[in-house]
This record gives structure tokens, C-alpha cells and sequence, in this order.
């Protein structure tokens, strides 16, 4: 490789610093309360069923695509499409956009998270979880717009965010590769001894039932779906921007297609492994109560500091389990959020050309300064609930479509991109990728279709249109505008004769993986054109 100019990228010292970082992003919050809670919402045991298709026809097949956009371009995710073509761009500022709005009601969960580590020892919530959560820890008022603060939140969260800009000021290697390879298997160690914990607990068994019992007439019901395929995009981080920006910090010849399958499978294992931990617990808890583990076992927020507290309220050794257990909160979110922030401040780095510090402090701290001023206050958890109802269901599975539809259906770039995998992957894919790709662009535009018409017939959760309006809509809208005013920022010409650089280099590694059968590709950033060489039977994978 060639280039007149030292790019400025960072990278992962090895494939495993990649894995652990992957990893780390993927498993989450998502992982430990939202999938049990999900899952047991949508139909028990033959949840599991749309989950597998999602994750197996569009989580994976996605996930390899977005690898692929990364590590092709070497770039972020504004960077990456406008590789594909200039009119791409926006997609990569609206994903980018998606995980700033994630990461600022994250932090507060993982605050919330902190704080309950500390309660669960002498148990603070006394005989009512849930008027200690909703009232005297969040003073929740009436759903309305009321900034005033509430400093038992503000403590946590700033200290979130200093723990977490901390982490990225360390950079790719020394910050989060790091700190993943730390977090992830401490976090697997104390998880474990939860769930091992759990399933010796009495009435564990009527929990597993609840859980695995299936209702498989839940299948037909097309919103379990769209439930399994949001749990999948959400979990394996994948349609706002981390994925394509973490592969970006790949060496040139990094089996991708193998990484995706240890991160995914490794995800999904882990999540399966939360839903058994939980649900075992919660069977302990509505048999100590001599109740339903359905009238126990209450929706995300709910589950893990209301429902959580209850039972450590009333298991031998509790204030043990219940700080290890909110621990594992904080460290899953802990990897998590640093990818949700590195999106932003890559994007920016190559886009006004400022080094790590600079964009960590100036994007960073700007989302730690919106998510200061908003979480921590009366109106933080309505605003918290709306963003993450409109972030998923809009704004990923919205991200998603747009890149199915402009990069695989209108530019025809599943080609290309299969092409880059297959050089430099073990696991080769064909035909069959780019066609489950496409069967997901149409299940997500159905999805998003729906979704849509939904919130707009029946609102959300009751709350007024003033917080839908703001948080939900208006944020959506903002969004946009700011995507495409972003696109139509120059890019300075070291960043894309970087991407060109980093292109030729691609182009020369898929040429010399598959001599006999490409007469050329060859992509230029800098008039955003691209020229697909002509290719025969080169896909004879998956
Ligand atoms: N993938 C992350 C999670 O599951 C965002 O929480």
C-alpha cells in the first residue's frame, strides 16, 4: 500500500483485540434485561424461534455487511457510504446520529445500574422496589417537560461519563480493546456464578418453564417478529455505525466472516445464558411469593430495578447477589457504550481532521453535557423511554432499510462486498448472503411501515405528544437535517485520498484472491464513482 500521507487511523493489534471489543459492544443492557423480558413477552420458548431466523437470515448475513463496509474503507460510518456513492453519505450520518441518542440515555441506565450496586447492600429500597425506583431515586412526576434535577441520578451519570470519555481517550488499542479484554471475561465469570446461583434457588424450574414453555401461537403474530429482529439489531450492535467503525481499525487481511460468527454466536450464547439466570431467579421469587412467575416477571426497566430488588430482598445472601448482579449491568454497558461513543468521535476525526483527544472532548463531552442536562431529571425516564422506543424501531431498523435499499437494491454493491469478504475471510459467501439480505431489506420495510403507523395511530405509552413529539419525532427529524447537512460538508482531501488508499489496497487483495475471474474493481473516493469489474462464479459460498 501506498499513500503520501500517514493515515491517521488507529488500529487492533490482533484479531482477538477485535473479537473482545466486538464482543464487548455487543453484549449489553440488551443482553441482560431486555432480552429475558422480550423474550417472555413475545411467546416463551417459541420466541426463540424468530429469534434464530433473525439472527441467523439477517442479524449474521447483516453483520458481514457492515464488516465489510468498514473494513473496505477503512472509515467510519459517513466515510464508508460515501465510498459507495456520494448521494450514500447521510445513511452514515443518520446511523452515527442513532448511536449519539443511544448513548446518551445509556449512560443513564448503567448510572441507574451503579447506584443499585451500592443499594443492593443494605437493600435501600426497604419493602416497596417500586415506589423507591420510580419515586424516591427517580422522583418521577406526571409525563410532562420539567427539567428539574435530581442529584441522586446526576452523581452516577457524570460519573459514567467520566469513566467512559476516560476510556476513550486511552484510544482504540489501549483504550478499548483493552479494557474489553478485562471487562468481558470478568463479566462471563461473575455472570455465571449468578446464573449457577439462581438455578439451585427453589422454584427455579417453574421459571425455566415460564420461559421455555412455548405458545407457538404466538408465531403468527407479526409483531412477536418485529420484536425478535429489533432484540437481534440492537444486541449485535448492528445499523448505527459501531460495527463498520470497529472494523475499520482491522488489519488488511482479517478473517472477517470468522469473526462474525465467534461475535454473533458468542452474543446470542449469552444472551440465552441471561434469560436462563433470570427467569430461574424470578421462579424463586414468585414461589417465595406463592404467585405466577407471569405476575412477577415485569417489562425491561421494571425487571431489573423493581423486579430484581424484590428478590434480592428475599433470597438468602441478596445484598451479594444483587451488587454481582448489578455489576454485570454496568460492565456489559461499560464495553457497550464505549463503541456506541466511538462512532461519533471517528466520524468526526476524519471528517474536520482532529486527533483523538480533540473529537473525544468535543463530541463526547458534548453528549455527556446533553445526556448531565436531560437524564437526571423529572422528565429524564419519559424521555429515556421515548428515545429508545424511537431510536430502535425508527431509527435502526430505519438505518437498515436505507442501506439494503441504496447499497445492495439501487447501487448493486452485494457483489463487491462479498467479493472483499470472501479475500480475505475463511467462511466464503455466495448467492445465498446477498439473497438473505434482500429478504431482510423487505421484512424491515415491512416492519418499519408498521411501526410507524402504529405510533402515529396509537402513540406511545400514553405520553403526551409534547414528549413523543420532542423525543420520538422531533429527535427522528433533527436527525435527518443534521445528516444531511453534514453531508454537505467538504471532506478534507487527506481523508479521502486515505479511503482511496485504503480502497486500491482492497481492490489489490480481491484481485489476488480470485485471479482467474476479475477483470478489475476498482472504487474512487474522491468522485465517489465506482466501477464494478466484471465478475463470474465468484461466489461459491453460502
Ligand atoms: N449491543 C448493545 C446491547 O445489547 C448495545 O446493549
Amino acid at each position: 500500500m501506498s499513500s503520501t500521507t500517514k493515515p491517521q487511523r488507529e488500529v487492533f493489534v490482533s484479531r482477538s483485540a477485535f473479537i473482545f471489543a466486538a464482543i464487548g459492544s455487543a453484549v449489553g443492557l440488551g443482553n441482560i434485561w431486555r432480552f429475558p423480558y422480550v423474550t417472555y413477552d413475545n411467546g416463551g420458548g417459541a420466541f426463540i424461534i424468530p429469534y434464530l431466523v433473525a439472527l441467523l437470515t439477517a442479524g449474521i448475513p447483516l453483520l458481514f455487511f457492515y464488516y465489510a463496509m468498514g473494513h473496505r474503507s477503512r472509515g467510519s460510518a459517513p466515510l464508508a457510504y460515501r465510498m459507495v456513492h456520494k448521494t450514500a453519505e447521510p445513511i452514515g450520518w443518520f446511523a452515527t446520529g442513532i448511536a449519539i441518542v443511544i448513548g446518551i440515555y445509556y449512560a443513564a441506565i448503567m448510572a441507574w445500574a451503579g447506584s443499585y450496586m451500592i443499594f443492593s447492600l443494605n437493600e435501600a429500597w426497604g419493602d416497596d422496589a417500586e415506589g423507591f425506583f420510580f419515586g424516591d431515586y427517580l422522583k418521577m412526576g406526571d409525563p410532562g417537560i420539567s427539567l428539574d434535577f435530581v442529584p441522586a441520578v446526576l452523581i452516577p451519570v457524570i460519573i459514567v461519563w467520566v469513566l467512559v470519555l476516560g476510556i476513550l481517550l486511552l484510544g482504540v488499542q489501549k483504550g478499548i480493546a483493552r479494557f474489553s479484554k478485562i471487562f468481558i471475561p470478568l463479566l462471563i465469570v461473575l455472570f455465571l456464578a449468578l446464573v449457577v446461583r439462581s438455578l439451585f434457588l427453589p422454584g427455579a424450574a417453574e421459571g425455566l418453564n415460564a420461559l421455555f414453555t412455548p405458545d407457538f401461537g404466538a408465531l403468527t403474530d407479526p409483531a412477536v417478529w418485529i420484536a425478535a429482529y429489533g432484540q437481534i439489531f440492537f444486541s449485535l450492535s448492528i445499523a448505527f455505525g459501531i460495527m463498520i467503525t470497529y472494523a475499520s481499525y482491522l488489519k488488511r487481511k482479517t478473517n472477517l466472516t470468522g469473526a462474525g460468527l465467534v461475535v454473533g454466536f458468542s452474543n446470542s450464547a449469552f444472551e440465552i445464558l441471561a434469560g436462563i439466570g433470570i427467569f430461574a431467579a424470578l421462579g424463586f421469587m414468585a414461589t417465595a411469593q406463592g404467585s405466577e412467575v407471569a405476575d412477577v416477571a415485569t417489562d425491561g426497566i421494571g425487571l431489573a430495578f423493581v423486579g430484581f430488588p424484590t428478590l434480592i430482598s428475599e433470597m438468602p445472601g441478596g445484598p451479594i447477589f444483587g451488587f454481582v448482579f448489578f455489576a454485570c449491568l454496568v460492565f456489559a454497558g461499560l464495553t457497550s457504550m464505549i463503541s456506541i461513543v466511538q462512532v461519533p468521535i471517528q466520524a468526526l476525526r476524519e471528517k474536520f481532521r482532529v486527533g483523538n483527544k480533540a473529537s473525544t472532548i468535543f463530541v463526547g463531552g458534548g453528549m455527556a453535557v446533553i445526556s448531565i442536562l436531560l437524564m437526571p431529571t423529572i422528565t429524564g425516564l419519559y424521555a429515556l423511554d421515548t428515545m429508545d422506543a424511537w431510536a430502535n424501531n425508527i431509527g435502526i431498523v430505519g438505518s437498515a432499510v436505507l442501506a439494503i435499499v441504496s447499497v445492495g437494491w439501487l447501487l448493486r454493491k452485494l457483489p463487491m462486498f462479498g467479493r472483499h469478504l470472501n479475500a480475505v475471510s475463511s467462511f466464503k459467501l455466495g448467492i445465498t448472503w446477498m439473497i438473505l439480505i434482500s429478504i431482510t431489506g423487505v421484512v424491515l420495510i415491512y416492519m418499519l411501515i408498521t411501526q410507524i403507523i402504529t405510533f402515529i395511530t396509537d402513540g406511545y405509552e400514553g405520553y403526551p405528544g409534547l414528549i413523543t413529539g420532542t423525543f420520538g419525532w422531533g429527535m427522528i427529524g433533527v436527525l435527518i437535517v443534521a445528516a444531511i447537512v453534514l453531508s454537505l460538508v467538504r471532506w478534507p482531501k487527506t481523508t479521502l485520498a486515505e479511503m482511496d488508499s485504503a480502497i486500491a489496497d482492497s481492490v489489490a487483495n480481491e484481485n489476488a484472491a480470485k485471479p482467474t475471474t476479475t477483470t478489475g474493481t476498482a472504487a474512487t473516493g474522491t468522485t465517489g464513482t465506482t466501477t464494478a469489474g466484471t465478475t463470474t462464479n465468484e461466489n461459491k459460498g453460502v
